[in-house]
């Protein structure tokens, strides 16, 4: 499934809301980039969207790094394009064929990519790098929504299967921390919106949407699971 304009209009309808939440794991994901960035590095960001993490990374860094987005969705590469005009590169890609030559990035980052390879990711690190992940687990973000629609969930992934592939590839693991925080949507109608505008459940249609609206009606409070994972390419492996 592509990011296209349909599924981009969605989400430019659905509103956002940060509810009774503890720990900000977006926060602690930039936070991580920029322990890592230094005067001179090159960043990637993988599966970049609108180029979100590449503008935090932005604001908040004084120093001096050459920036690249890639994603195989034409209408979010253009996206980032303005959104990032004349602070990054961005490029029209798929994660499992990167047109970058190898050992040629300080720091690789993804966030909220599913399909990432981490075979091509250990390729374009030089020796040293570091690869920065933050996804969700098999709740995808709704563990309760997730659970209502268990067999339909679009490629649900425990962290383990990522850190097996991490593992094989040659990457040591630095961090992995994964976290439950509770949100509270303001109705359940809300809930409904910001489950289409991340179509994760196959064939999500209005019955679907009607059991939404009937189990939580009464109180709109779903789980989120993200998990960060913090990797290096080792010193010595070329
Ligand atoms: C949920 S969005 C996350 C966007 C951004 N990383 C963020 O955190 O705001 C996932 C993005 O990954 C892109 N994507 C999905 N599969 C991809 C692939 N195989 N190669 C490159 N980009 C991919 C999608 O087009 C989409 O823009």
């Amino acid at each position: 499934m592509q990011y296209d304009d349909n599924v981009l209009a969605i989400r430019a309808a659905v509103a956002r809301f940060e509810v009774e939440q503890g720990v900000d794991v977006n926060v602690l994901f930039t936070q991580l980039l920029l322990q890592h960035i230094t005067d001179g590095c090159s960043l990637v960001d993988i599966g970049t969207g609108n180029g979100f993490v590449l503008s935090q990374v932005l604001q908040q860094s004084d120093k001096q790094f050459q920036l690249f987005g890639v994603d195989n969705s034409q209408s979010m590469a253009s996206i980032a394009r303005k959104n990032l005009v004349g602070n990054a590169t961005i490029v029209e890609a798929d994660a499992s064929e990167l047109p970058f030559d190898n050992c040629s990035f300080d720091i690789v980052s993804a966030r909220n990519v599913t399909q990432i390879d981490v075979v091509e990711i250990y390729r374009i690190l030089k020796e040293g790098g570091v690869f920065v992940f933050r996804e969700y687990g098999c709740g995808k973000g709704m563990l309760e929504i997730a659970d209502l629609f268990r067999g339909r969930i679009i490629r649900q992934r425990d962290p383990d299967y990522y850190v097996e592939r991490l593992l094989d590839a040659g990457f040591h693991i630095v961090k992995f921390d994964q976290y439950e925080i509770k949100r509270k949507y303001r109705s359940a109608q809300e809930l409904v919106s910001i489950v289409k505008s991340y179509p994760f459940v196959v064939g999500f249609s209005s019955q679907d949407e009607k059991l939404i609206l009937e189990k939580f009606a009464q109180n709109a409070t779903i789980t989120s699971d993200p998990f960060i994972l913090v990797t290096t390419k080792p010193k010595g492996c070329a």
